[in-house]
């Protein structure tokens, strides 16, 4: 008898054990391995339950990412600041034996307008005109006022929700009748914070998102987004870079219950009664696992590219397929040393805030001070109009104007190694948070959502990845 005959018969009488081993049944499938994922795998191995994390990349980390340098050292290509109130992310931080160093924000800013260059010591507001400063901070100060009266964790609640959800932040700002250097320096530190333009935001999306910039015990403002002193959400940096907080949560994880490459294609509900619910999850090879819950951890637009059996319902349907990426990208100029730190340089900080090229927002982005090798680096965003630009240039074109940008600002035409990047975080024009908002989070049976989006504080934000992945999990456990 030919051995090879005997196989079929073997898979007849084993059947259940062949399921069981094509399609393991877990107590949650995660799919998404960025911090939101990792968090909610964290909290769920925590409590004794069993899981698996799908993530589609052959890394994890998501929208955080380390990218080794030539000459040694590394530098942090998506995610970068924590700050104060921003517990979990702090929290993971010291759990994981990760250290962090104070963001350097020592010396002269710089401020690019009209042509002209400034430079300034750290003061509120850039040196404008008179009525141009004392409009900028009316601005922030209303704004701070406003964000008083949102409901944190469920804003389309808030007694204005439909009120302010019928504007844009661009359409409130009119009225302050702001002078163009104002406009300016406004319209700069919104695209720093959200990467898209105040047209672009919902009035009720950007209070919430301010009002997310704290924690349960101090209220959000502001000035914590656009700050690095002071509690500012840009004060410290991690030592060994932002990626290691998911590499090491997922080595703790185990790499049995992490799966790499592994892209999720549709996840279907495979049993209607309520107490054995439980979902096929398939991946774009074919291949399947089954969980009783399923938590998907990415943000809105991402997880729409899943297909679901049966449809969602029309309100996370229209929410995912409203929201959409803001646009940033960083471009990175790397040194040997922080050279602009010194005398003769007019001791900068590296931060310059520009109204021309692309480079319209920059930071001192080295390494901590002792770091062999050293690695002086000075960072811009590339927000918004400008990062859509950079769609249409090549990266030669980039590096060049970043390079002379950098140059008006800093005095040293540095080539910038640029570094193109995804959105930072889904955002909402009007009319979707009042109408679809509770579907970021709302659990559809045992099918869960995570993702720094869903969060209440610290919304678009490694903290708010990380609280999100919590509170799905906790979904789970409590039940
Ligand atoms: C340039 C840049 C700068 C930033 N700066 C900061 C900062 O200074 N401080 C800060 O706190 N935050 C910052 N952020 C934001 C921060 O990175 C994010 O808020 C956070 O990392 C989001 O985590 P997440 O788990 O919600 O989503 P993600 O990190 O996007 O994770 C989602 C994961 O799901 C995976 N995935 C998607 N589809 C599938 C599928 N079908 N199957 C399987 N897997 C899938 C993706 O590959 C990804 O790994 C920055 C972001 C960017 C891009
Ligand atoms: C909120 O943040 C502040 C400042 O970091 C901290 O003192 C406080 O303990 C935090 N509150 C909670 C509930 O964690
Ligand atoms: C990019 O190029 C396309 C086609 O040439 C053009 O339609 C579009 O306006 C350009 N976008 C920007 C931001 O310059
Ligand atoms: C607030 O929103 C939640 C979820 O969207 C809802 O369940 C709740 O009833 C609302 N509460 C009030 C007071 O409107």
């Amino acid at each position: 008898m030919k051995p090879s005959l005997l196989l079929p018969q073997l898979l007849l009488l084993a059947p259940s054990s062949l399921a069981q081993t094509t399609t393991p049944t877990y107590d949650a499938v995660i799919v998404g391995g960025g911090l939101s994922g990792l968090g909610a795998a964290k909290a769920l191995s925590e409590a004794g339950k069993t899981f698996v994390v799908l993530e589609a990349r052959d890394r994890v980390g998501g929208r955080v990412l380390n990218h080794a340098l030539a000459a040694g050292g590394y530098t942090e290509v998506g995610a970068e600041f924590v700050g104060e109130t921003q517990d979990q992310v702090l929290a993971l931080a010291a759990e994981l034996g990760l250290g962090l160093y104070p963001e350097y924000n020592t010396g002269n800013n710089v401020l690019y307008h009209r042509g002209e260059r400034t430079t300034y010591a750290s003061t509120p507001v850039p040196p404008v005109d008179a009525l141009s400063t004392t409009q900028v901070l009316a601005v922030i100060g209303s704004i701070n006022a406003l964000v008083a009266g949102v409901d944190v964790e469920n804003p389309w609640n808030s007694t204005l929700a439909e009120h302010w959800d019928k504007q844009t932040f661009d359409q409130w700002l009119q009225p302050f009748l702001l002078t163009e250097s104002a406009r300016f320096l406004i319209e700069a530190a919104i695209e720093t914070v959200f990467s898209v333009e105040p047209d672009e935001l919902s009035l009720l999306y950007a209070l919430s998102y301010v009002a997310a910039a704290g924690n349960e015990t101090t209220q959000g403002s502001f000035n914590r987004l656009i700050s690095i002193d002071d509690g500012g959400a840009q004060q410290w940096r991690v030592d060994g870079g932002t990626q290691l907080l998911a590499i090491r949560l997922a080595e703790k994880l185990g790499s049995d219950n992490v799966r790499l490459s592994a892209p999720v294609r549709s996840i279907a509900k495979t049993t209607e009664e309520e107490e054995l619910e439980s979902y096929t999850v398939t991946l774009k090879d074919g291949t399947a696992v089954q969980g009783a819950h399923v938590i998907v951890a990415m943000s809105p637009p991402l997880a729409r590219q899943i297909t679901y059996e049966p449809a969602l319902p029309e309100a996370r349907d229209q929410l995912t397929a409203q929201m959409r990426m803001g646009a940033i990208g960083k471009a990175i100029a790397v040194y040997e040393t922080a050279w602009w730190r010194e005398a003769e340089h007019g001791s900068l900080t590296g931060q310059a805030v520009s109204d021309a090229g692309l480079a319209r927002s920059t930071f001192d982005q080295s390494l901590r001070e002792g770091h062999e090798p050293p690695v002086g680096a000075l960072m811009t965003f590339l927000e918004a109009d400008q990062m859509r630009e950079y769609d249409n240039k090549t990266e030669a074109e980039i590096t060049d104007q970043v390079g002379q940008d950098f140059a008006a600002y800093f005095g040293d035409d540095a080539v910038a190694d640029v570094k193109e990047w995804g959105g930072p975080t889904a955002v909402a024009g009007p009319g979707i948070y009042t109408n679809y908002g509770p579907a970021l989070r709302q659990r559809v049976g045992n099918l869960h959502f995570a993702g720094t989006e869903s969060s209440d504080y610290w919304i678009g934000y490694m903290d708010g990845a990380l609280r999100s992945g919590y509170r799905a999990a906790t979904e789970i456990i409590e039940r």
